[in-house]
C-alpha cells in the first residue's frame, strides 16, 4: 500500500464512523487512486420508514462531512461533486482528494472529534446548553447551509413537539412493518458490524414528556431530564440535495458539540410520519423542512456502536 492509499483508507474509515439511522451505514465506497466515490446502498435503506431515502441520504451526508474533515487532517482538500449524475440518484458524491495546506488548529480539533463523537441515550444533566456553546453548534450547521433551531425548556411549543413525538411513536408501534424494521436493526448481536446493540439503546423513560426516543427493545427504565436543549435541523428545501446537505450540517454540528463535551441523541420517528412531520414544522413555524430532531446536553461518555471496516464498505453490500 503506498502513501496515497494509506491516507485514503484512513479517510474512508473515519468517514464510516458517521452517524446513520439505526446504524445502518447505508453507504458503499469505491476508491480509485485519490478519488472516492460515495454511493447510497439501497440494500441498507429502511424501505418502510424511509421510503424516499431521506434518512439514508442524511446518513450519507454525514459520511461526506467526515470525509471532508478527515482529509484535512492529512493535509488534503476534498473537492466534492454532490449528486453529480441526475440519472443516478444513488451516486451521492464524487470526492477528489488533492494536496492542500497544513491543517490549522480548528481543522485538527474537528477531525479529532470524529472518533470521540457518539450518540448518548442515557439521561443528561437537567440543564440547557451554555449559550455560547449553542451558538457555536448553530453556526456549524449554518456553514453547511442548514438551520439549527433550538427548542428551549421554557418555550411553549416544546410541549407540542413532545406530544407529536409520542404520537408518532405510538403510531409506529402499532405498525407491524415499522416494528419489524426497528427489530431488525436494534438489540443486534454484539458480533454484528452494524445495528444498535441493546446496551446502547438506553433505558426507557419513566416520564411521559422525556425528550428521548422510545425503543421497543430498551432494557430498564430511568427518569430523564426535562431541561436539556432540544433542537431541530432544517433545510431550505426538501430535495435529495437538501438531505445530503442536512447530513453534512448534522455532522458538522455534532463534531462541534463533541469539542465542547456536549452529547446528542435523536428522536426522528416524528419526522418519518408525513403528518407529524408537517405538524412539527407548523408548531415551530419553521421556514424550512425539518430533517432531524435531537436533544443536546451533558452526560457521561457513551460507548461506541460497531462499524464496518474500510474494506467492508468498499466491498459490494450483502445487505
Ligand atoms: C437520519 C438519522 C436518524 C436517526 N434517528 C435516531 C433516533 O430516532 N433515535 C436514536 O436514538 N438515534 C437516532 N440516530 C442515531 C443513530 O442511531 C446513530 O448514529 C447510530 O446508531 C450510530 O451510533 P453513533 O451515533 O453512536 O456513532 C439517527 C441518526 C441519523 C443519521
Amino acid at each position: 500500500m503506498n502513501l496515497v492509499d494509506e491516507r485514503v483508507q484512513r479517510i474512508v474509515q473515519a468517514a464510516g464512523s458517521a452517524p446513520s439511522v439505526y446504524n445502518t451505514q447505508p453507504w458503499q465506497v469505491e476508491v480509485a487512486g485519490s478519488t472516492v466515490t460515495l454511493r447510497a446502498d439501497p440494500a441498507r435503506q429502511l424501505r418502510h420508514s424511509d421510503p424516499h431515502g431521506r434518512e439514508m441520504l442524511i446518513s450519507c451526508g454525514a459520511f461526506l462531512f467526515n470525509a471532508r474533515t478527515a482529509a484535512r487532517r492529512d493535509a488534503l482538500n476534498a473537492v466534492v461533486k454532490v449528486l453529480p449524475d441526475p440519472d443516478d440518484e444513488l451516486l451521492v458524491a464524487e470526492i477528489q482528494l488533492e494536496p492542500g495546506s497544513t491543517p490549522d488548529t480548528d481543522e485538527l480539533e474537528l477531525s479529532v472529534a470524529i472518533a470521540r463523537r457518539a450518540t448518548s441515550r442515557v439521561p443528561f444533566d437537567d440543564q440547557p446548553l451554555f449559550t455560547d456553546v449553542l451558538m457555536a453548534i448553530e453556526a456549524a450547521a449554518r456553514k453547511e447551509g442548514a438551520d439549527l433551531r433550538s427548542i428551549q425548556p421554557s418555550e411553549p411549543a416544546r410541549d407540542d413537539v413532545l406530544v407529536l413525538m409520542r404520537r408518532a411513536e405510538a403510531l409506529a408501534s402499532e405498525d407491524p412493518a415499522a416494528r419489524a424494521e426497528e427489530a431488525a436493526w436494534t438489540a443486534t448481536d454484539p458480533g454484528r458490524a452494524d445495528g444498535i446493540p441493546q446496551d446502547l439503546l438506553g433505558p426507557s423513560a419513566t416520564n411521559p414528556r422525556a425528550p428521548v426516543r422510545r425503543f421497543q427493545a430498551s432494557a430498564g427504565s430511568a427518569q430523564f431530564e426535562q431541561r436539556s436543549t432540544m433542537a431541530v435541523l432544517s433545510t431550505p428545501g426538501d430535495s435529495a440535495r437538501d438531505w445530503v446537505r442536512a447530513g453534512e450540517a448534522l455532522e458538522h454540528a455534532l463534531l462541534v458539540a463533541t469539542i465542547y463535551f456536549v452529547h446528542a441523541s435523536f428522536a426522528t420517528t416524528v419526522l418519518e410520519n408525513p403528518t407529524t412531520r408537517h405538524d412539527l414544522r407548523r408548531a415551530l413555524s419553521l421556514d424550512g423542512a425539518p430533517q432531524m430532531l435531537m436533544r443536546l446536553g451533558y452526560s457521561s461518555s457513551p460507548k461506541h456502536t460497531p462499524r464496518r471496516s474500510a474494506s467492508q464498505m468498499t466491498a459490494a453490500s450483502d445487505g
